[in-house]
C-alpha cells in the first residue's frame, strides 16, 4: 500500500505534511541543498550522497538524459524516502533553440512572443530531464555598463512586468507538471541591477521608494503569474546581503507579494555573507539566511554542515527548517516529480530544434530587431544591387548564440552571411577584423606560450584593405559590428560603450569610401559609437539574435518583414551619462538632470520606446473622453499610416503625476501601449483607460495608490516625444 505522500490522489498539502513527518533532521537539511554535478569529474560519484538523502537538487548537469536518470534512480530507488532530485539549469533565452536575448524580445512590445518562446525553451528543457530553469530575470536595466543588462527586459518597470509575467506563463503553462513545462525562477531578488557604477556584485543603496516602484514591480507581476521559485541575489542593500535580508525575503516577498514557492540562493551566496562582513562564519551565515527566508542553498554547504547542531542545541528553531522543507517539497510535487521522476531518453532528440521552434526563432528575430535610423536605404532591393557584407559578426555562428547559450550550439546557427549568400547574387563577405583584441602572448625559452602583460593587445586579422576594396566595388555595404557576447552577461561590465577591438577602425575605413552603409549592431547593451549613427544610412539593433539570426535579419533587410521593435533601453550619447533611463526622477532643476557641460547635446541619443518601421506614422492630438456610464475616462489618439507600406506601429501611453506628496514621481512612466497593424492610408485609434491601475504607484509600505489630481499624458511613438495634455483625475 502506498503512503499518503506517494498517492497522487491526495492533496499536495497532505502529501507534504505526511512526508515531512517521516523525515530526519539530516534528510530535512538535505532537501535544502543544491549541488553542481560538474564539481565531480564523474557526476555518478554523487550517487552515495544522493542515496543518503543529502542532495535535493542539481544545477548545471550535462544535457544527458540517461545520466540524469541514473542520478535520479539513486534518489528514487535507493534513498530511504525516495524523494526525487529536482534538476535545474540556466535556460535563459532558449535551450537548444536559442532566441534573441531578453532586451531584444522585450522590445517586440509583444509579451505573448516571450511566452511562446519560453514555452519552446520549457519543452526542450523538460525533454532532457530538467524541471527547473533559472529565469526569468526580473532585474531592471538602468546602467548600460552593467553586463547583465543583456539578461533583462530593459529599463521600464511596466514593460518588464508584462514580459516577465509572460515568461513565467511560457515556462510553467497552466500546470508545471505537464511533460513540456518547467518551474520558473525569478531572479535576482532584489536590487541586483542597482550596483554602483554598473559594476557587478558591487554595493547597492536603494531607498524603499525606488525599490517599491522600480525594482519590485516585475517580481510582483511574475509572482502573480504563478512563479514557483525565486533566487535571492548576490548584492547587499545597505550592507545587508540579499540572502539574509528578512525585510525583502519575508516581509515583502511573502507578506506583500504573496509568494508561496521556495527561494534558492545564488551561487555560493550564502557563504558570501561572510565576505560581506555580515556573517561571522558558516553557522552564522546559515542561520541568518534561513531565518531571513532563503530556503535552499546553492553550491555551498553551510546549511547541511551546521544547522543540525544548531537545531539540536536549541539555538535555531526546527520550525524554520521545516517550513523551508515544506516549500521545497511542495514545488517537487507541483512539477510532478513524484509521479514522473524519469525522463524519456528516447524522446529527447525529437524534442529539440523542431521546425515550429525554428520558425518562431526567426519570427522573434524579425520582431525584436530595432530599426534605429533609416534614410530610405532600407529595405534593400533583392536584385540589381551589389552588396558587400563586412564585419566580424557577419558569419560568426558562436556570436549569435548569445551570452547565456543554454544548450545552444554554434553549429545550429544560420548567420547573416549564410542567408544572404543564398538570397543575393553577387554578395561579397569580408570579416575585416576580429570581434575583439586578443591578449598577446610570448614564447619562453622552454617553448611554452604565456600571456605577455607588457605587449599591447593584438588583432592579427585586421584587413582594412580587403574591406575597403569590397566596399568600393559594392553599391551598398551592410556592416555587421558590435561587441562579443562574451563581453556581456555576469561580471562583464564595460567602461566604454564602444565597438570592441578594431571594429571602429574598420567602420571608419569603410565609411570613408562614401558608400551607403547599413549597420547591423550585435550587442548585449546599448552601444554608443556616435560615428556609427552619423555615418550610417541605416542602423539596425540586432542584439544577440540566436539560432535564426540570418533568416530573421534578412527578412528585415530585404523587406519581407517591416521592423516593428522598439528600444527597451535608451541609447546614451556617451558612456559617462550612465546610468541613463527615460523615467528619471524629476529634480528641483529639471532641465539639468541630464546635463553635462562638455556634452554638446543632452539626453539620450535615442530614448526608450524609439524604433522605426518601413512606413511613417502621424499621431493626432490626445483627447480625453470623460468617464461615463460606469466606464472609466479614456485617453485617445488617432494614428495614421502616412507611408507606403504595411507596418506595425507601437503607440505608447506615458504619464506624469504633477504633484505627489508621497514622493516625486518620474519625468514620464509608460502605462500602456498598442501595436497597430496599419495599411498605407489607414488610421486607428490608440485608446487607453485612465483608471487607478494606469495612474498609480506604490507607497513606501507597498500599497498601490492613485492620487486624485493633475497628470500629464502623452500618446507617442517613444519616450520624451510629443506634447502632453493635462488630465485631472477625480
Ligand atoms: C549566478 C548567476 O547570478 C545566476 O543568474 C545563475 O542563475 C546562477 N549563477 C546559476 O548558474
Amino acid at each position: 500500500m502506498s503512503e499518503i505522500y506517494q498517492d497522487p490522489a491526495m492533496p499536495v498539502e497532505n502529501r507534504v505534511e505526511d512526508l515531512l513527518g517521516r523525515m530526519t533532521i539530516a534528510e530535512k537539511l538535505g532537501q535544502l541543498s543544491q549541488l553542481f554535478s560538474g564539481h565531480k569529474e564523474n557526476p555518478e560519484d554523487y550517487i552515495p550522497q544522493i542515496a543518503g538523502g543529502r542532495v535535493s537538487s542539481f544545477i548545471w548537469g550535462k544535457a544527458d538524459p540517461a545520466l540524469r536518470n541514473r542520478l535520479q534512480r539513486a534518489a528514487v530507488e535507493s534513498s530511504r524516502l525516495g524523494i526525487p532530485v529536482i534538476f535545474g539549469m540556466d535556460i535563459i533565452h532558449g535551450s537548444r533553440t536559442t532566441f534573441p536575448i531578453a532586451p531584444a524580445m522585450a522590445g517586440a512590445f509583444e509579451p505573448e512572443l516571450l511566452e511562446r518562446a519560453q514555452a519552446v525553451a520549457a519543452r526542450e528543457a523538460r525533454a532532457e530531464g530538467l524541471e527547473w530553469v533559472f529565469a526569468p530575470m526580473c532585474d531592471l536595466a538602468r546602467d548600460a555598463r552593467w553586463g547583465r543588462v543583456a539578461e533583462t527586459c530593459g529599463e521600464d518597470p511596466y514593460l518588464s512586468c508584462l514580459c516577465n509575467a509572460a515568461q513565467v506563463k511560457g515556462f510553467q503553462g497552466a500546470d508545471a507538471s505537464a511533460p513540456d513545462r518547467v518551474a520558473a525562477c525569478l531572479k535576482h531578488y532584489v536590487g541586483y541591477s542597482a550596483v554602483a557604477g554598473g559594476r557587478d556584485y558591487n554595493e547597492v543603496e536603494l531607498t524603499e521608494w525606488t525599490l517599491r516602484n522600480s525594482h519590485l514591480p516585475s517580481f510582483r507581476a511574475a509572482v502573480r503569474a504563478g512563479a514557483l521559485t525565486v533566487m535571492s541575489s548576490f548584492n547587499a542593500i545597505g550592507g545587508v546581503p540579499a540572502v539574509a535580508n528578512h525585510h525583502t525575503l519575508t516581509e515583502i516577498l511573502r507578506g506583500d507579494l504573496g509568494f508561496e514557492g521556495f527561494v534558492v540562493s545564488d551561487w555560493n551566496a550564502v557563504m558570501e555573507a561572510v565576505n560581506w562582513g555580515y556573517a561571522k562564519d558558516a553557522a552564522d551565515a546559515a542561520r541568518l539566511a534561513l531565518a531571513a527566508g532563503n530556503d535552499m542553498e546553492m553550491l555551498t554547504s553551510a546549511y547541511i554542515d551546521t544547522l543540525a547542531a544548531q537545531v539540536e542545541s536549541g539555538s535555531f528553531p526546527l520550525a524554520v527548517v521545516e517550513e523551508a522543507v515544506r516549500r521545497v517539497l511542495r514545488v517537487k510535487f507541483q512539477v510532478g516529480l513524484f509521479e514522473r521522476p524519469y525522463v524519456d531518453e528516447a524522446a529527447f532528440d525529437a524534442a529539440i530544434l523542431r521546425p515550429d521552434a525554428l520558425a518562431l526563432a526567426r519570427e522573434c528575430v524579425a520582431k525584436s530587431t530595432v530599426l534605429v535610423q533609416n534614410d530610405g536605404v532600407l529595405p534593400l532591393p533583392k536584385t540589381g544591387k551589389k552588396v558587400a557584407l563586412i564585419g566580424p559578426f557577419a558569419d560568426d555562428q558562436r556570436e549569435m548564440v548569445g551570452c547565456w547559450s543554454g544548450r545552444g550550439q554554434a553549429a545550429d546557427v544560420v548567420t547573416l552571411a549564410a542567408t544572404l549568400r543564398q538570397r543575393l547574387s553577387g554578395l561579397t563577405v569580408v570579416k575585416g577584423c576580429d570581434t575583439s583584441l586578443s591578449a598577446p602572448t610570448k614564447t619562453l625559452q622552454d617553448g611554452s606560450v604565456v600571456p605577455d602583460p607588457d605587449a599591447a593587445p593584438l588583432d592579427n586579422s585586421l584587413d582594412l584593405e580587403g574591406a575597403v576594396r569590397a566596399a568600393q566595388s559594392a553599391d551598398v555595404v551592410v556592416m555587421a559590428v558590435g561587441e562579443p557576447c562574451g563581453w556581456t552577461g555576469e561580471s562583464r561590465n564595460r567602461a566604454f560603450l564602444s565597438l570592441s577591438g578594431n571594429q571602429q577602425a574598420l567602420f571608419d575605413a569603410v565609411a570613408a569610401t562614401g558608400k551607403p552603409i547599413v549597420t547591423v549592431v550585435f550587442c548585449g547593451r546599448p552601444l554608443s559609437s556616435s560615428s556609427v549613427f552619423e555615418k550610417s544610412a541605416a542602423v539596425l539593433y540586432a542584439w544577440q539574435p540566436g539560432v535564426q539570426a540570418g533568416p530573421g535579419l534578412a527578412d528585415l533587410l530585404l523587406g519581407d518583414a517591416s521592423p516593428s521593435a522598439r528600444l527597451s533601453m535608451s541609447i546614451p550619447r556617451e558612456v559617462s551619462q550612465s546610468p541613463l533611463y527615460y523615467n528619471y526622477p524629476l529634480t528641483g532643476r529639471p532641465n539639468t538632470s541630464c546635463y553635462y557641460l562638455d556634452l554638446p547635446a543632452q539626453g539620450a541619443k535615442f530614448w526608450f520606446g524609439h524604433g522605426l518601421t518601413y512606413s511613417t506614422f502621424e499621431y493626432g492630438p490626445v483627447t480625453i473622453i470623460p468617464a461615463a456610464g460606469g466606464k472609466p475616462a479614456e485617453a485617445v489618439a488617432t494614428v495614421t499610416n502616412t507611408g507606403e507600406r504595411d507596418a506595425v506601429e507601437t503607440a505608447q501611453l506615458y504619464i506624469r503625476q504633477l504633484c505627489c506628496h508621497e514622493g516625486g514621481r518620474p519625468s514620464q512612466e509608460l502605462r500602456g501601449f498598442r501595436r497597430l497593424a496599419l495599411k498605407p492610408g489607414e488610421s486607428a485609434e490608440a485608446r487607453f483607460p485612465l483608471t487607478g491601475e494606469t495612474l498609480g504607484y506604490f507607497t513606501r509600505s507597498g500599497q498601490w495608490q492613485a492620487d486624485p489630481g493633475d497628470y500629464h499624458l502623452w500618446i507617442s511613438p517613444a519616450a520624451h516625444v510629443g506634447e502632453p495634455v493635462k488630465y485631472l483625475h477625480a
